[in-house]
């Protein structure tokens, strides 16, 4: 697990790191803190101590059965609740718990040798190595490594600390299998971390950009949007990555917007059941 770059002031809920005064009493609100799940013991406490190392975050140590409904907000903007089940993310709004999810299905179909859109478009192989500029949920990220099997790697790049921590978390807990390979989960910015890459460092070069237009979501996903980089991929940030590719940069879209053709992108011919298309585009270094 890497944890690299820029500072967890530059998370995106950062601008409510402030102090100010309660009832007297100066009060300092950090954008992420890690606590315990209500079952507290030693062990448990090592445990979330080790999270608040690996992402440089405050651990906050909570007493058995105390709520922290109260701590968001005044404390923390969002925590981590390490428990007996992994790291789940709260803020105000809602929690998140990592979940292999929709990944686990389509790792199983690959396994039975049916077709993936992603491993299609990128012509991932055994002993690829793949950089994820948008990690999000690391459901992409946990289809590469299947596919790039254990003589591959997979580098998720995450802008958002806290969606990084609890991917990186939680992948951390599931077993990927002897069949894949590891995926590394780096907190930073991807248009920043590009830049300090060697041309043709890896094999492809992938993002997921947020939609620009949000559809009907799940809670998972609501929580995903109040905490993700929102910013769209620019053509400054693709050719940095075509720079970087050796095969492919991959671009992720949606149906209904026109973001992939605006970056000079064709559809490659996909599925009609899905609201998802694939653009993809060569290297610009040659060997
Ligand atoms: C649509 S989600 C990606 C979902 C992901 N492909 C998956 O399978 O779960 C986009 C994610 O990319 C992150 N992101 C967007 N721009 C970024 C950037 N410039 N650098 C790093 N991460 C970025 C967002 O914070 C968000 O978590």
């Amino acid at each position: 697990m890497a944890w690299r770059g820029a500072s967890w002031m530059a998370e995106s809920v950062a601008p409510s790191l402030r102090a100010w005064w309660m009832r007297g009493r100066r009060v300092t609100l950090v954008p992420l803190a890690v606590t315990t799940s209500t079952k507290v013991d030693a062990a448990l406490v090592r445990e979330a101590r080790a999270v608040a190392a690996r992402w440089g975050v405050p651990f906050l140590p909570r007493r058995a059965k105390e709520s922290v409904a109260p701590w968001l907000g005044t404390k923390a903007a969002a925590l981590l609740v390490v428990g007996g089940d992994g790291v789940t993310l709260w803020d105000a709004e809602g929690s998140f718990g990592f979940h292999a999810g929709m990944a686990h299905l389509r790792r199983m179909r690959l396994r039975a040798g049916e077709p993936d859109a992603f491993v299609r478009v990128a012509e991932l192989r055994a002993g690829d190595s793949v950089l994820d500029c948008t990690l999000g949920l690391a459901q992409d990220a946990m289809v590469a490594s299947l596919a790039v099997g254990p003589s591959g790697r997979v580098v998720g790049l995450e802008r958002s600390l806290a969606l990084g921590a609890v991917a990186g978390e939680g992948l951390r807990r599931y077993a990927l299998g002897e069949d894949s390979g590891l995926i590394e989960v780096v907190h930073a910015d991807a248009r920043e971390y590009l830049k300090t890459l060697p041309s043709r460092a890896f094999d492809v070069v992938f993002f997921d950009p947020m939609f620009a237009k949000p559809r009907k979501s799940q809670p998972a996903f609501d929580m995903l949007r109040r905490f993700a980089e929102h910013a769209p991929l620019t053509q400054e940030t693709l050719e940095e990555a075509r720079r970087v590719a050796r095969r492919w940069v991959v671009v992720k879209g949606a149906k209904y917007t026109d973001d992939l053709r605006k970056l000079g992108l064709e559809d490659e011919p996909g599925s009609r059941f899905t609201d998802v298309i694939w653009g993809r585009v060569g290297p610009s270094v040659e060997p």
